[in-house]
C-alpha cells in the first residue's frame, strides 16, 4: 500500500462506528460446518484480522461469528505504532490489551502485527528518527512490546511489506524511515530483538504482492531477501503471505508453487495472513460479484491449502464493509461506477452468510481430506 492510501485509510478507519447499525444475523456459534472445526479437523488454524472497534460496536452476531469460526485473531491496528506510540516516550497498550483479554475469554489466540513497518507510522518517528538513535528506538519498542506480551501471542509479524519493488531501491525494499536509516540491515535488528524478548514466539516476515500473475519481480526479490537472510542467521522462521488479491489478475499457479516450493526448501514455515480479494473491477449485480469472488476465494485456496506446512489461514476482512472501502480514491480500488461498495466478506454488511464463505468450507473440507490421507 503506498504511504498516501495508506493515511486516508487509516483516518478513515478509526471511526469505523459505522458498523453499529447492523442487523442481527442468524449465525450459531456452535454450528457443527463452522471454519473453525472443518479446519481444525486437518490441523489448521483459521483467523481474522479485527479491530477493538469493530467488536465492541457491532451486534453479538458479529462477535458470534468471529469467535464461532476463527481460532486466532489479528488486531487490525491495535498493535501498530500508529496505535501503540502516541508519542516518542509513551506506550498505549489499552487497546491491545482489550484484544488479548478478548481472545483469551473466547479461547483463541491473538497474533502480533506488527513490530516494524516502513509505513502506518506515528508522524513524531519520522522527525526523531536519525542513522545514529534509529537502532535504539527500534529495538527499545520491540523490547518493550514483544516483552509485555511474551508467552501470549501466536505469533509476531517482526517485519511487515518489507519487499515493494515500485519504490525501484536496490534489492526492491520497501522504502521509508527504517530502511532510510538503517539499511536493509533493519530487518536483521528487528528480527534479533524479537527473538531476545519473546525466543518461543514464532517469527514471522510479512510480505504482500507475491501471489499473483504481475508479481514475479517481487518473488524473486523476495527469495534473494530471505536467502540472505538465513545466510547471516537472522532468526526468521516463517514467510507470511499476505494474500491481498486482486480478482481482475491471474493466479499463477505454477509460478506460486514453485515460490512457496522454495520458500519451504529454505525451512521456512508459512502462513497465509490477509487474505481478502478486490472486486473493484468487477461489474454486475451483488449476486454476481459475491460468485466471482467466491469463485476466486475457491482458486486461491486450491493452491495454497494442499501445502502440508500452511497451518494458519488468516482472513483480512471478514465482511463487506471493510478497509477497502476506504481506500476507493487510490486506482487498485476504485470502480468503474464510482462505488465504492467492495464485497470482499466472508458475510455481508447485514451479517449473512455469503457464497464466498461456503466456498471457503467447501474448499477446507475438501483439502483437509487430502491432508489426512497424506
Ligand atoms: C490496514 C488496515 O486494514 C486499515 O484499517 C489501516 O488503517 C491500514 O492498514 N497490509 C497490512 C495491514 O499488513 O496492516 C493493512 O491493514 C492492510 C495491508
Amino acid at each position: 500500500m503506498d504511504r498516501r492510501a495508506l493515511l486516508s485509510v487509516t483516518a478513515a478507519t478509526m471511526g469505523l462506528a459505522a458498523l453499529d447499525c447492523i442487523a442481527p444475523m442468524r449465525l450459531r456459534a456452535d454450528s457443527p460446518r463452522t471454519l473453525k472445526s472443518l479446519a481444525a479437523a486437518c490441523g489448521i488454524k483459521t483467523g481474522v484480522a479485527c479491530s477493538k472497534t469493530s467488536l465492541e460496536q457491532s451486534p453479538a452476531a458479529f462477535v458470534d461469528f468471529v469467535t464461532g469460526n476463527f481460532t486466532l485473531l489479528t488486531p487490525e491496528g491495535e498493535l501498530k505504532w500508529s496505535a501503540l506510540r502516541p508519542t516518542q516516550h509513551e506506550y498505549d497498550f489499552a487497546k491491545s490489551d482489550w484484544l488479548l483479554d478478548f481472545t483469551s475469554q473466547h479461547g483463541m489466540a491473538l497474533r502480533g502485527h506488527n513490530l516494524c513497518w516502513n509505513t502506518g507510522n506515528p508522524p513524531w518517528l519520522e522527525a526523531v528518527l536519525t542513522q545514529s538513535n534509529a537502532e535504539k528506538i527500534l529495538t527499545d519498542h520491540i523490547a518493550t512490546v514483544t516483552g509485555r506480551y511474551a508467552g501470549k501471542l501466536d505469533s509476531w509479524d517482526v517485519v511487515n511489506e518489507p519487499i515493494a519493488i515500485w519504490f525501484n531501491k536496490p534489492g526492491g525494499y520497501y522504502d521509508g524511515p527504517w530502511l532510510r536509516t538503517l539499511g536493509p540491515e533493519y530487518i536483521d535488528i528487528a528480527f534479533h530483538a524479537a527473538a531476545a524478548a519473546d525466543p518461543h514466539c514464532l517469527r514471522v516476515i510479512n510480505v504482500h504482492h507475491v501471489e499473483q500473475g504481475r508479481d514475479a519481480e517481487t518473488r524473486n526479490a523476495c527469495l534473494k531477501m530471505l536467502e540472505s537472510l538465513l545466510k547471516r542467521n537472522v532468526p526468521v522462521q516463517a514467510l507470511g503471505i499476505e494474500s491481498h488479491l486482486d480478482c481482475d489478475l491471474t493466479i499463477d499457479q505454477g509460478e506460486l508453487d514453485k515460490f512457496i516450493a522454495s520458500v519451504q526448501k529454505m525451512g521456512l514455515q508459512i502462513l497465509i495472513t490477509e487474505l481478502d480479494i478486490n472486486d473493484s473491477k468487477v461489474n454486475g449485480s451483488d449476486q454476481h460479484r459475491d460468485q466471482v469472488v467466491a469463485d476466486y476465494y475457491r482458486r486461491y485456496l486450491d493452491v495454497v491449502l494442499p501445502v502440508a506446512n500452511i497451518d494458519r489461514l488468516i482472513f483480512w476482512a471478514p465482511m463487506d464493509r471493510s478497509w477497502m472501502d476506504y481506500m476507493c480514491n487510490a486506482p487498485r480500488w476504485q470502480r468503474s461506477d464510482g462505488k465504492c461498495n467492495h464485497r470482499p466478506g466472508l458475510i455481508d454488511s447485514s451479517l449473512q452468510i455469503k457464497q464466498s464463505y461456503q466456498a471457503v468450507a467447501a474448499a477446507i473440507e475438501q483439502h483437509g481430506r487430502h491432508r489426512l490421507q497424506a
